[in-house]
């Protein structure tokens, strides 16, 4: 399933992501296994230093570099000679000269400090470095505060989005300004095998003869989310690759909507440890 991003540029709805698998064959053979079974899309980060083994497994798959879709992310809060220095270094790794999507990790509490970064993500579109620009954990006020000042609209935030917590008012409002959504930790952290959750969500998977993980995958991208799920082990990188070959009656989407208990299992983007604050 190939979906187009708001300045024209296709990109797979289902990716696989990447985070915790920092030990170096792990990392090359998800990320080879995942190619093989027909993965085009690759979430990774700076920060989650595995770029190096993703670039050598796509290099060593011999699938054609413009084929494979690669989401990789800035950590930090720095000034421009260091942003370039973090980038090259992501390219270098990664084997590219180009990005498909890099995304600023977190917000700054600082929102000078967000626009800085914006405004390098900005410099390297009209480059042409990068095919498209976005975010990652941005809440509404940090968009709404970023559109003060951006030339680019992102084209892109990526956030914490399960059933537990389904940002639904997050999606609304990035819809009105036509930037999409990736969902991250879909799984809840395992939390999505627990009541409240477990309940709803193994009727219609039962119903559907398939597993809890393929029903919340699915329910994301029929809400027109990019999804990334992350696995290391073969039989589940397969398994929810299948999740795009379900379809959720209305409901069943409903029943899974009415899971939202606003419960966050990663950091609040309000309340992180990362990066300055105004005095
Ligand atoms: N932008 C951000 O700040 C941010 C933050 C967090 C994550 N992310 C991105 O989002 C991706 C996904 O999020 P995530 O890694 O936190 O969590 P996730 O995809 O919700 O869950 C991963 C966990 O679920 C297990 N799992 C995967 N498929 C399964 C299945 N079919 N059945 C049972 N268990 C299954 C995995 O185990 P095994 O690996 O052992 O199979 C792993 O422990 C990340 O990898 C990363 O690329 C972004």
């Amino acid at each position: 399933m190939i979906k187009t991003l708001p300045n024209g540029v296709k990109m797979p709805q289902l990716g696989i992501g990447t985070f915790k698998i920092s030990e170096s064959s792990e990392a090359y053979e998800t990320v080879k296994y995942a190619l093989e079974v027909g993965y085009r899309h690759i979430d990774t980060a700076q920060i989650y230093n595995n770029e190096e083994m993703v670039g050598q497994a796509i290099k060593d798959s011999k699938i054609p570099r413009e084929e494979i879709f690669i989401t990789t992310k800035y950590w930090g809060f720095s000034n421009e000679a260091n942003m370039e220095k973090a980038f090259n270094e992501s390219l270098r790794k990664l084997q590219t000269d180009y990005v498909d999507l890099y995304l600023i990790h977190w917000p700054n509490h600082d929102e000078a400090i967000t626009a800085r970064t914006w405004a390098f993500l900005e410099k390297l579109y009209e480059q042409k470095r990068v095919r498209a620009i976005g975010v990652s954990n941005f809440q509404k006020h940090h968009m709404e505060s970023l559109l003060k000042t951006a030339k680019i609209v992102p084209m892109m935030n990526q956030v914490e989005c399960h059933p537990g917590l389904s940002q639904v008012p997050l999606k609304a409002y990035l819809d009105s300004k036509n930037i999409m959504m990736t969902s991250y930790g879909p799984l809840m952290k395992g939390s999505i095998f627990k009541p409240p959750f477990f309940d709803t969500l193994d009727v219609i998977a039962h119903r559907h003869n398939v597993s809890i993980p393929n029903i919340v995958i699915a329910w994301g991208l029929q809400r027109g989310i990019f999804m990334i799920p992350k696995s290391v082990t073969p039989s589940r990188i397969l398994e929810n690759f299948q999740s795009q070959f379900i379809k959720l009656s209305n409901e069943e989407m409903e029943a899974i909507n009415h899971l939202n208990r606003g419960n966050r299992v990663y950091a609040d983007p309000d309340n992180t440890p990362w990066g300055s604050y105004r005095e």
